[in-house]
């Protein structure tokens, strides 16, 4: 397969973590051919497919034949959709599948899916066996910029977010285009909050193509979703190398995630989740912004630019309370509990990245609580 380029693949971005490396291929409807890369990697012919279960019909008519026609032996285990079900109950039952049929070391665990079936498969599969072959196949845009790079895999826990996990790289990570015509407008502007993010941390002139292309982007047309994928995943890419545990670069990459993480998760109901991830990381980055704002004793216009592009791309920038079924005070009571949860607190102080310009980011280490209790007050609205 090396050197040769199947016609359908319009890009090959090679990455190297620590050590660990493998490829990105990017294309349209490459997820056929998966069987037959995946047979250049491995001897071992078991393969456990995890995959959405709204992605049933694509994936038997493509992927498994696929594996079958290149000789693999194809198990198939379905999730259903949204994060409710990233929990360790879920997880279990995938290892019920792996342990039942004899699974070993170099079999393999392909997660087709959103960051919710990449993060627990990518989970299962760093554990199982003590760490069995990934191969990503992100099918969301949020899945695809962001979450299938990078190696966390996590399932969430109670409150906590991405409590129990792990760092793990896939061997293989297949971008297929197909996937984004199917995807909800709704998911297809969340998965853009994070491409914003990329670009507000540390690309000015991501930032602005962004803000200049609005009406191409929103229409995902080959060329300007190719570009969005490039530019974000180049900017993860960046961040992470040398630092995947995260101890300096990476952190920038949770710019509007600490205070989105605790709006995602006080905001989920008896029925699962009122935003989603990307919507979450939006008001997140509004709540940032206006801590800068603050605390930086910045200029109204970097504010004004964070909102004027989210509202662009029509992504949430506050929360109305009474709308989404929850009372004021309570969700700022519940927001302020969960963000002092988040992982990212570090000596009881907040640690948080803000944006000093656009294009420009730091991580703030000393951050006061009362400017984060502030920020949920400015957000969240009646
Ligand atoms: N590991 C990381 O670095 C990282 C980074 C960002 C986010 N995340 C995690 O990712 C998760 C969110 O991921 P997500 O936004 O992809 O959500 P998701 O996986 O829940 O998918 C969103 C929805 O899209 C549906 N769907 C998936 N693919 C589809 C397709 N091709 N066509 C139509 N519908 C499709 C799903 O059924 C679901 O209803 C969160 O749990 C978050 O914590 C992880």
């Amino acid at each position: 397969m090396k050197g040769e380029m199947n016609s359908n693949l319009l890009k090959r971005i090679p990455i190297d973590f620590d050590g660990s490396s493998y490829e990105i291929s990017l294309g349209r409807g490459i997820i056929g051919e998966t069987g037959a890369m995946l047979a250049q990697k491995t001897k071992n012919r078991q393969v456990l497919v995890l995959y959405d279960a709204f992605l049933e019909k694509t994936i038997q008519s493509k992927l498994v034949s696929g594996l079958k026609a290149a000789g693999f032996e194809v198990f198939e285990h379905a999730l259903p959709g949204g994060k409710i079900n990233k929990n360790i109950n879920e997880a279990l039952k995938i290892f019920g599948v792996l342990e039942s049929n004899d699974f070993s070391r170099d079999s393999t665990l392909i997660a087709v899916g959103g960051g919710v079936v990449g993060d627990l498969g990518g989970f299962v599969a760093s554990t199982y066996l003590r760490g069995i072959n990934l191969v990503q196949v992100p099918t969301t845009l949020m899945a695809m910029l962001d979450s299938s790079i990078g190696g966390k895999v996590a399932v969430n826990f109670r409150k906590t977010i991405n409590a129990i996990g792990n760092y793990y790289h896939p061997v293989m990570n297949i971008i297929d285009l197909d996937f984004v015509t199917t995807l909800p407008f709704r998911d297809y502007k969340a998965g853009l909050a994070e491409a914003i993010k990329c670009a507000i941390i540390s690309d000015r002139g991501f930032f602005d193509y962004l803000r200049d292309n609005t009406g191409q982007v929103m229409a995902r047309s080959d060329e300007h979703l190719l570009n969005v994928l490039s530019r974000s995943i180049g900017i993860k890419v960046d961040h992470v190398k040398g630092d995947v545990k995260e101890g300096g670069k990476r952190l920038k990459l949770n710019y509007g995630h600490t205070l989105g993480h605790a709006i995602e998760i006080s905001t989920e109901n008896g029925q699962g989740e009122t935003f989603r991830h990307g919507e979450g990381v939006a008001i997140g980055i509004m709540a940032a912004a206006y801590i800068a704002r603050a605390y930086l004793k910045q200029a109204e216009d970097i504010y004004l630019a964070q909102n004027d592009i989210l509202k662009s791309y029509e992504l949430p920038v506050l929360v109305e309370s009474a709308r989404i079924g929850f009372d004021r005070a309570e969700l700022i009571e519940e927001c302020l509990k969960n963000v002092n949860k988040d992982k990212k607190r570090k000596d009881n102080r907040i640690r948080l990245v803000l944006s000093q310009a656009i294009g420009q980011s730091s991580v703030y280490p000393d951050v006061p609580f009362a400017l984060i209790q502030e920020a949920f007050d400015h957000i969240i609205k009646e």
